[in-house]
């Protein structure tokens, strides 16, 4: 069977990179583009991430830096999780991987037709670079057969405000005319995320045992992984990006999901950035959004420790 040809749209960020090396490795997909956005950190940062990670992986993936800051409304980063660079701060060495002129909007666009009804389009970060790539071409979803989103909180359970979810707040303006305009996609949300936990032990097994990848991984995660164990919820590691890309590359083992319309709020005052899903379908909306919300633990660990070299 021939590869899936993959487009990844991504703020490197640590969990990202978990990800990113999930798909690199995963023998039925070919990474055709990682496409950068703002997000966990500026843009300057977010590239030179996704650099290094395409060279410690050893791939040629070619990289497409996008739009430096949200649609409409400047936002705040989230570098007290993933460090100051959004790599944990461990003064990693220049990368020698290049990066492409051509911008992430108009990559998706062309990648779209290269890859005409074959592409599936994981988007990992804010969706400014996919809103201004809808926003060029309307048409750009009918060749587009699987489009899966890491965002939104669908109980209003959020983890950057009290309703919403990191890469729908920053960009509300953009999930909205995503939302709004992408017939059918998967959305693997934070309350599915917080569901599927990993053991700190575990992470630390299976970098041990990674080589390279595994050793890199170690390092860049250090500082997220002190961050989170002094939280409420920090007595595991939860990768949102890393659960995203399982479901994304490996779909059969998703065991519940739910398909329901979803409305991006960015007007609300006490919940700009919410994602609001209709629930018992009263609306008569489109139900544009398949809620991921059971996935198989063993298969997802298998996955992250396959991304860390340990698998
Ligand atoms: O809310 C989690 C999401 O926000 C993840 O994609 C993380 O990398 C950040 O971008
Ligand atoms: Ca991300």
């Amino acid at each position: 069977m021939s590869s899936i040809p993959l487009l990844i749209d991504t703020d490197p960020g640590v969990d990202d990179a978990l990800a990113i090396l999930m798909a690199l490795r995963h023998a039925q997909h070919r990474v055709v583009a990682l496409t950068i956005a703002a997000g966990n950190v500026g843009l300057e940062h977010t590239v030179r991430n996704a650099r290094s990670l395409v060279d410690i992986a050893g791939s040629a993936t070619p990289i497409f830096p996008g739009c430096p800051a949200p649609l409409l409304h400047a936002a705040e980063d989230a570098a007290f999780v993933h460090g100051q660079d959004g790599f944990g701060d461990v003064a990693l060495p220049e990368p020698s991987t290049r990066v492409e002129s051509e911008h992430a909007a108009l990559a998706m666009l062309r990648l779209s037709h290269e890859h005409a009804g074959a592409l599936t389009m994981v988007m990992l970060g804010p969706l400014t670079n996919l809103a201004l790539a809808l926003k060029l071409d309307p048409t750009l979803p009918g060749r587009v057969p699987r489009l899966l989103i890491m965002g939104g909180a669908v109980n209003l359970r959020g983890n950057t405000s009290v309703a919403a979810e990191f890469n729908v707040a920053f960009d509300p303006e953009a999930a909205r005319i995503v939302f709004e305009n992408w017939p059918q996609f998967d959305l693997l949300d934070w309350e599915a995320t917080l569901a599927h936990p990993l053991e700190f032990d575990d992470m630390a097994a299976w970098c041990a045992a990674g080589g390279t990848v595994g050793d890199f991984y170690a390092r860049i995660s250090e500082k997220t992984r002190h961050w989170v164990r002094s939280q409420p919820f920090g007595r595991h590691w939860h990768s949102a990006d890393g659960l995203a890309m399982a479901a994304a590359l490996e779909p059969d083992a998703i065991e519940a999901a739910e398909t329901h319309a979803v409305v991006v709020e960015t007007e609300g005052r006490a919940c700009r950035g919410a994602t609001v899903v209709d629930w018992k379908d009263r609306s008569g909306a489109r139900r544009q959004a398949r809620i991921v919300q059971r996935y198989s633990q063993s298969r997802y660990t298998a996955l992250v420790a396959m991304a860390l070299g340990a698998g």
